[in-house]
């Protein structure tokens, strides 16, 4: 399946493809969220993880580099690697731990942890556009193809 490019005029919008993006997921995979500063990865995440059912704040674990979600019997993490100076140190946080199949894993800046961070199932990334912001989402696994298929249609 190739690409689907989505256009997103307002932060409401990203809300509401996050909490799509939950329900699709129904809460286990793995996520590539890229994009420049303030592209819009952290309010997509609080999109998807307020759709999972958490009713708190989601900051951005720019300084933690992982906040870890327990909602029901869903378990989240939400990564943020941009200030990972090398990419080794995730072997020190033991983040293979994580990458459960049961576990949803959103992961902002996945480019600094090159060469120790599994495929994804999906990469997203967004970018500025005149109206708000382009995203493209670019499924890598079967399940995530259909994650898009389904997405595709209501977002267009
Ligand atoms: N579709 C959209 N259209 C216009 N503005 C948006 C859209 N989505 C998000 N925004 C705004 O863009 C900003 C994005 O900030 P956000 O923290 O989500 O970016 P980020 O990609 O996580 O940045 P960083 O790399 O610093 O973590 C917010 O001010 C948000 O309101
Ligand atoms: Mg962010």
């Amino acid at each position: 399946m190739p690409e689907v490019i989505l256009f997103l005029a307002d932060e409401e919008a990203m809300v509401a493809l996050g909490q799509r993006i939950s329900q699709v997921t129904q809460g286990a995979g793995l996520i590539f969220l890229e994009g420049d500063l303030g592209a819009g990865k952290t309010t997509l995440s609080r999109g998807i993880i307020r759709g999972l059912g958490h009713t708190g704040a989601v900051k951005s674990p720019t300084f933690t580099l992982v906040e870890p979600y327990e909602i029901g019997d869903v378990r989240a993490f939400h990564f943020d690697l941009y200030r990972l100076v090398d990419p080794e140190e995730l072997e020190f946080m033991g983040i293979r731990d994580y990458f459960d199949d049961d576990a949803l894993c959103l992961i902002e800046w996945p480019n600094k942890g090159t060469g120790f961070l599994p495929k994804p199932d999906l990469t997203i990334t967004i970018t500025p556009h005149e109206h708000g912001r382009q995203l493209k989402l670019l499924p890598q696994s079967p399940r995530a193809e259909s994650w898009c298929a389904a997405l595709a249609l209501e977002f267009k």
